[in-house]
């Protein structure tokens, strides 16, 4: 398993994907890491990407819509 370091951020976007950044692996359900080709990406939680784990913009043609967003922890 690979070793990261460093903080990660997880920002939600109302209507939209899961934004990560920082230091993290992406791993498939039999083990393979995903290339994230960038250092933020864009996870799909619409679950109708064709690029999945990755959001393909989708969300906006369905017309997706999220419930009331996590409150932050003081
Ligand atoms: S959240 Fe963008 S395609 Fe699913």
């Amino acid at each position: 398993m690979a070793e990261h370091t460093g903080d990660v951020e997880i920002v939600p976007c109302p209507d939209g994907p899961v934004l990560v950044r920082g230091s993290f692996a992406i791993v498939g359900a039999t083990g393979p890491s995903v290339d994230r080709g960038r250092p933020t990406v864009a996870l799909c939680r619409c679950g109708l990407s064709q690029r999945k784990p990755f959001c393909d913009g989708t969300h906006r043609i369905t017309g997706f819509r999220t419930d009331d967003e996590p409150t932050p922890l003081s």
